[in-house]
């Protein structure tokens, strides 16, 4: 048999790399940095006549790098659950497979979402600078500092009414799931959600019965933007959510809620985020993603803003979860060039 190439942009670690070298008949050309985004010239060189491309989200994958592949190209796998980083069209007009990586990552990116809630709420972007700069010194403990509003509710705080505390999403699959199921445990009484536009997800189902409390899809969006004491967004990138999230929808919130984004930059607009955590139109924000990451100094709006907590695209960083992304991908790609069916293939 002759053999079949398969182009991999980035060290994916040893669990991985070897599920592609232990496959016969294969020829696998690696960009051999887990760190260092692989370089233009090293790509147009390796990836000509290419059965099979392997990458991080960080490529783009679009009309000049398939064409330069070429027609043996069978099978892209991204190490991703989010495609936006793939011109689907592309694929689609030559009848190339494309393979991601749901589910495996759901846990870790769940986890860090109730993390940022409860971070931006609880104030922890700046407390935890007041301790690194060595302010706390002339801090001394005060009944109200550092406050903020509670997301968790307890009969045992004995006020007067019930409190009831809706999380609001901004899309509603499988992370935003696995979110809200963490959340109830914190007395989370009600959830509001719409979908992401279009809802690019075939395998969502919304399944609301299996929730111990009110889940309510929204009239439109602004509902949740008005009604939700915390907002997740965790709709998919690109071109239709661009900006979902601007100044009309932070200005529609609660003074008390907190915007939180583990998706991707582009849906939410940083510079009305950054001036409605200014201006207290929020109480504050927690962020994993901001639009032209990595290119994200210290003089970005959203860094200098003590409300905002910025996380950098950290969500489905666990090791286990890693390994099982890098392999699923692996499988993905070899799967594809085999003519196979993908165990994870996204529709294009
Ligand atoms: C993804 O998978 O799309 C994340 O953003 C990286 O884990």
């Amino acid at each position: 048999m002759s053999h079949l190439k398969v182009v991999v942009t980035r060290n994916i670690g040893a669990a991985a790399l070897d599920i592609l070298n232990q496959q016969k008949g294969l020829n696998v050309v690696l960009w051999d940095s887990e760190d260092r985004v692989v370089e233009k010239d090293w790509l147009d060189a390796n990836i000509k006549d290419a059965h099979g491309l392997l990458v991080v989200f960080t490529e783009k994958i679009n009309e000049e790098l398939v064409t330069k592949a070429g027609p043996n190209l069978k099978a892209v796998s991204t190490m991703s659950v989010g495609v936006d980083h793939v011109e689907l069209p592309v694929l689609a007009k030559r009848g190339i497979k494309l393979g991601y990586t749901p589910n495996v990552l759901t846990d870790a990116v769940a986890d860090i979402s109730v993390m940022l809630a409860l971070m931006a709420s609880r104030n922890v972007g700046q407390a935890i600078s007041i301790a690194q700069e060595g302010k706390w010194p002339g801090l001394p403990w005060s009944p109200f500092g550092f406050c903020g509003p509670q997301i968790s509710t307890s009969s045992a705080m004995g006020l007067p009414t019930p409190r009831t505390i809706t999380a609001g999403f901004l899309g509603f699959g499988r992370i935003a799931r696995a979110t809200l199921n963490r959340l109830i445990g914190f007395g989370i009484t009600h959830a509001l959600y719409t979908d992401s536009g279009k809802n690019t997800d075939p395998d969502e189902e919304h399944e609301k019965k299996d929730f111990s409390i009110p889940v309510t899809r929204a009239k439109d969006f602004m509902q949740v933007a008005r009604e939700s004491d915390i907002v997740f967004v965790l709709t998919p990138g690109g071109k239709e959510t661009y900006h979902l999230v601007g100044e009309e929808f932070l200005q529609a919130m609660k003074s008390t809620a907190v915007l939180i984004n583990p998706s991707r930059g582009t849906v939410v607009d940083s510079d009305a985020l950054a001036k409605a955590c200014r201006e207290g139109w929020i109480w504050g924000a927690g962020v994993d993603v901001i639009e032209g990451e990595p290119n994200v100094g210290s003089d970005h709006p959203l860094i200098k803003e003590p409300r905002c907590v910025v996380l950098p695209h950290i969500g489905s960083a666990t090791t286990e979860t890693r390994t099982a992304m890098a392999r699923l991908a692996a499988e993905n790609v070899v799967a594809g060039v085999l003519g196979q069916p993908l165990p994870a293939e996204y529709p294009v």
